[in-house]
């Protein structure tokens, strides 16, 4: 790659902003990625990834190798070494409202707005509501010495979790929010060596780049609704929800994917993204327009009791003094993280309802029993269902899909399942002699 490339910052390096900035050394530029949590930056720089995300430390490694990646707390080194500054804070939902919490990025655009002194552009990658790119414009501009010389773009981030990497460098598709041919130009260099593989570009201005990440969570969120809401017509009429969805699936225009009944959606961002794109609705005074967001929300917790009315039900009515073997932490697999998991909320309930409750994730015991202190962790599978009166199965890791019914058989008080992410062969449970439940699913 030419000398001549720009410098890149990126503020904020928690999923998003440490792989972006990983794969933007991966890709050629020099990098420096900045946070206030200094352990978080001691971590990094030493080649540690703060939280798992499968081949992250590995590329993690390969960028610091090449010496084009290293990491500060300092924001006056990140706007003296910028010429594109990515901004990658969290915008989580407020205390008290549904609101996003703007407070971290308004602090990020703001600190660099009055340390830069040449012209750079400010590119905001977290996801904010409607608007916000606009009045952070207004701000920067007003802050900065540059005035409108210090330009602002927007360019929502869709990766997932779990796949963080290969989506930063192979994603479906890079959306540009500019407000000048400059701005695009700056982005366009960037991101290159992705466009060169052909990857889709689309050019829009600010409101609409914001929009689109909203939309397109909140698409998701719908879709695995209405198979979730279909689960509740299944279970009022001995319909079967599994085989709906695959039927469903078959239409090119559906499609299967995040059409897959269960537990529904967690996270750090499905839930907080409709909520937050609710309330942002309600201030434009077109809360009729996503209202129906409510609903998603609302049937989507509505899983959560469900499954824990089928696990009482295989208890036999009352879960006091049951043990149950909690399968699942974190909101899904391959990952550790328990922001917003269903996993760990169906858990709470189960303990509230005084069953004795032994939780097992492959990667997220950590994080949940900061959480939540007052389940028990078991340490493998096995200790997990030892004795247990019930098993349930709340994240759909593939340690719990291969393990042998036989086997866990062995192990536990009574052969009683509930399957809470239709992740099991029925079949084989059901011969091998459990009483297997799943939502949606005849008994
Ligand atoms: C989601 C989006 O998929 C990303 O495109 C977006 O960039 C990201 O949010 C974000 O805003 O940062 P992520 O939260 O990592 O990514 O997780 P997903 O893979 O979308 O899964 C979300 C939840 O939906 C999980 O709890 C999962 O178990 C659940 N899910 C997914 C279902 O219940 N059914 C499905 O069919 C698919």
């Amino acid at each position: 790659m030419s000398t001549n490339n720009p410098r890149i910052t990126v503020i904020g390096t928690g999923y998003l902003g440490a792989t972006h900035a990983v794969c933007m050394a991966l890709l050629g530029f020099d990098v420096l990625g900045v946070d206030v949590d200094s352990s978080k930056i001691d971590l990094l720089q030493s080649g540690r990834v703060p939280f798992f995300e499968p081949g992250l430390p590995e590329k993690l490694a390969e960028a610091l190798d090449s010496g084009r990646l290293r990491f500060s707390t300092d924001l006056d080194e990140a706007a003296a070494f910028g010429d594109v500054h990515f901004i990658c804070v969290g915008t989580p939902q407020a205390r008290d409202s549904a609101a996003a919490d703007l407070r971290y990025v308004d602090a990020a655009f703001a600190g660099l707005a009055e340390r830069i002194t040449r012209k750079a552009l400010l590119v905001g990658k977290s996801t904010v509501p409607i608007g916000t790119a606009a009045r952070l414009t207004s701000l920067v501009q007003t802050i900065s010495p540059l005035g409108p010389e210090l330009e602002l773009a927007w360019n929502p981030e869709f990766l997932r979790e779990g796949f963080a990497v290969a989506d930063t460098l192979h994603p479906d598709r890079l959306v540009f929010g500019v407000s000048s041919e400059w701005a695009r130009e700056q982005l366009a260099r960037v991101f290159q060596p992705i466009v060169d593989e052909g990857t889709p570009v689309i050019v829009a201005d600010l409101a609409t780049a914001e929009l689109v990440k909203v939309a397109a969570n909140s698409f998701l969120a719908t879709k695995i609704s209405y198979i979730n809401a279909m689960a509740e017509v299944c279970e009022a009429t001995g319909a079967d929800v599994s085989l709906l969805a695959t039927a469903l699936s078959l239409d090119d225009r559906i499609g299967g994917r995040f059409l897959k009944p269960g537990l529904g959606f967690g996270g750090g961002c499905l839930p907080k993204d409709i909520r937050a794109f609710r309330h942002r609705a309600e201030e434009l005074g077109i809360g009729q327009a996503v209202s129906f967001l409510g609903e998603v929300d609302s049937i989507n917790i509505r899983r959560r009791v469900r499954t824990v009315d089928l696990v009482r039900e295989l208890a036999g009515g009352d879960l006091s003094g049951v043990r149950v073997a909690a399968l699942g932490a974190a909101f899904k697999p391959n990952s550790d993280d328990v922001r917003d998991a269903p996993a760990l909320d169906v858990a709470r309930m189960l303990y509230l309802e005084g069953a004795s409750v032994s939780v097992y994730d492959p990667q997220a015991n950590a994080n949940a029993h900061r959480v939540f202190p007052d389940l028990n962790y078991a340490d493998s599978l096995s200790e997990s269902v030892r004795d247990a009166d019930v098993v349930v199965l709340l994240t759909e890791w593939q340690e719990f899909r291969d393990a042998d019914p036989d086997e866990l058989g062995a192990l536990v008080r009574y052969r009683r399942i509930v399957d809470g992410r239709h992740a099991l062969d029925a079949d084989d449970y059901r011969l091998k002699g459990w009483e297997y439940r799943a939502l949606g699913r005849p008994a």
